[in-house]
C-alpha cells in the first residue's frame, strides 16, 4: 500500500534481495522510518520489541531471520540456533512457528553450501504468497461487505456501510493488503461508501496509531473511538459488521487475537452484528483444537502502566499514567470462542468456524 503515495510493503528486501528492510513500527504515526535488519539477532529484537509485529509479520520476518544464520554459517546446528532464538520471541502467532518449521523442513535435506540461496528465496516467495493470500482474503471479505450493504439498503450514495475492526490486521501487520483490511481497501478502491470504527486497542495502541495511519494514507473515511465505546456503538446500530485478524486459529475454530477482541465478539453477538475473522491459512494451528491450549503472550506492564506520544510542541514523551508502584499485568491476547464468530475469512473462502467446516476447505481429510 502507499505512504504519502509511494507504494510501501511492510517488509521489503532492496539491492540483490539480500538487504532486508522493516517499517519500524514503534516510531508510527509520529515518524516514518525504515530500518535495516541484517541478522538473527537483528530479526529476534524486531519481533520481540514490536518494531514488527501481527502475525503474518512476524512469520516473513523470521524467514529472513533464518536465511540470515545460513549466510553467516549453513551448518545443522546455525539452522537450529536460529530457530530456537526466532521461535522465543513472541508465543502466541502461529504463523512464526509455521514459517521456521517450513524453512527448516526445506533447508534441512540440502547441502549446506545450498542453503542460504534456498533460504532467502523462501523468504521472499513467503512474502509473495502472504500478498496473495491477503489480495484474495479481501475479494472473498468484500463479497460479505456487498451483501450485508444490500440487506441494509447502503452501498448507494445514501450512506456507508459501518466497519469495526480491533487492533492493526492491516498491512502493516503483514507483508501488504492486511487481513481484516484487505475488503476495506477493496471496498474503497471500489466504490462502495466504507466507514471504519477502529479502536484504540490498549495497551499498545495499534488501532489508534498504526490502523489510523494506515487507513488514513490510503484514503479509508475512519473513526477511532475508545476500546470501551464499542458496545454503545454496537447496541445503537451504528456498526453493520466487525472483522478483526487472528494471531492463532485451531483446528476447531477458536481463535486467539489481540485482547480485547473477546470481549468485542460477545458485544456484537448480544446485538445480533455479524463478526468476522480474516484467517489466513499459516494462521490457523492444525495441531490444537481448543483454544484454551493456545499460549497467551504476557509483555512487560510497563506498556500498561506509560503512554508514549507527542506533546503540544512536538516533542516525543513516555508518560506514566498510574501511582507510582501500582502492580500491573499486560495480556496481549485473549481467545475468541467459535460459537461467537459468524465466520472464518480464509484464502480459500469464508466457512463457519468450526472443525468440520475448516476441514472441508483446506481439504483435509
Ligand atoms: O501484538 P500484535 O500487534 O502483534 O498483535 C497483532 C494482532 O493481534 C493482529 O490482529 C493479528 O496478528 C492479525 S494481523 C493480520
Amino acid at each position: 500500500m502507499k505512504v504519502a503515495g509511494v507504494p510501501y510493503r511492510a517488509i521489503f528486501t532492496e539491492g540483490d534481495g539480500t538487504e532486508v528492510r522493516v517499517i519500524d513500527q514503534t516510531l508510527l504515526p509520529h515518524r516514518f522510518e525504515t530500518i535495516r535488519l541484517d541478522s538473527t539477532a537483528d530479526a529476534a529484537r524486531a519481533i520481540r520489541d514490536m518494531v514488527v509485529r501481527g502475525a503474518p509479520l512476524i512469520g516473513a520476518t523470521a524467514a529472513y531471520g533464518v536465511a540470515f544464520a545460513m549466510r553467516t554459517d549453513s551448518s545443522d546446528a546455525s539452522l537450529g540456533r536460529a530457530m530456537a532464538l526466532l521461535a522465543s520471541t513472541r508465543p502466541t502467532a502461529v504463523n512464526l512457528r509455521w514459517a521456521l518449521d517450513a524453512a527448516a523442513a526445506l533447508l534441512r535435506p540440502l547441502p549446506p553450501s545450498e542453503r542460504a540461496d534456498a533460504a532467502y528465496d523462501f523468504a521472499a516467495q513467503l512474502c509473495e504468497d502472504d500478498v496473495r493470500r491477503n489480495r484474495t482474503i479481501g475479494e472473498h471479505g468484500l463479497r460479505i461487505f456487498r451483501e450485508i450493504a444490500s440487506r441494509a439498503g447502503k452501498g448507494g450514495t445514501s450512506r456507508e456501510l459501518n466497519v469495526m475492526t480491533h487492533c492493526n490486521a492491516g498491512w502493516l501487520a503483514t507483508v501488504d493488503w492486511g487481513t481484516a483490511t484487505a475488503p476495506m481497501y477493496l471496498a474503497h478502491d471500489q466504490g462502495l461508501p466504507v466507514h471504519v470504527w477502529v479502536r484504540e486497542t490498549r495497551p499498545r495502541f495499534q488501532g489508534a496509531g498504526l490502523t489510523t495511519w494506515e487507513l488514513g494514507q490510503h484514503g479509508v473515511p475512519h473513526t477511532l473511538v475508545s476500546d470501551n465505546a464499542a458496545g454503545h456503538l454496537l447496541s445503537s446500530g451504528k456498526v453493520d459488521l466487525v472483522i478483526v485478524g487472528t494471531d492463532r486459529t485451531t483446528a476447531g475454530g477458536d481463535v486467539a487475537n489481540k485482547v480485547g477482541t473477546y470481549p468485542l465478539a460477545l458485544a456484537a453477538r448480544d446485538n445480533g452484528v455479524p463478526f468476522y475473522v480474516a484467517a489466513p491459512s499459516p494462521s490457523i494451528d492444525w495441531s490444537i483444537e481448543d483454544g484454551a491450549s493456545i499460549p497467551i503472550e504476557q509483555r512487560d506492564p510497563d506498556e500498561v502502566t506509560r503512554v508514549w506520544g507527542v506533546d503540544e510542541e512536538g516533542v516525543e514523551r513516555r508518560v506514566t499514567v498510574v501511582p507510582e508502584g501500582t502492580r500491573a499485568a499486560n495480556y496481549a491476547f485473549d481467545v475468541t470462542p467459535r460459537r461467537l464468530v459468524t465466520g472464518l475469512v480464509t484464502e480459500k473462502g469464508v466457512c463457519a468456524a468450526e472443525g468440520a467446516a475448516l476441514n472441508r476447505m483446506f481439504d483435509r481429510g
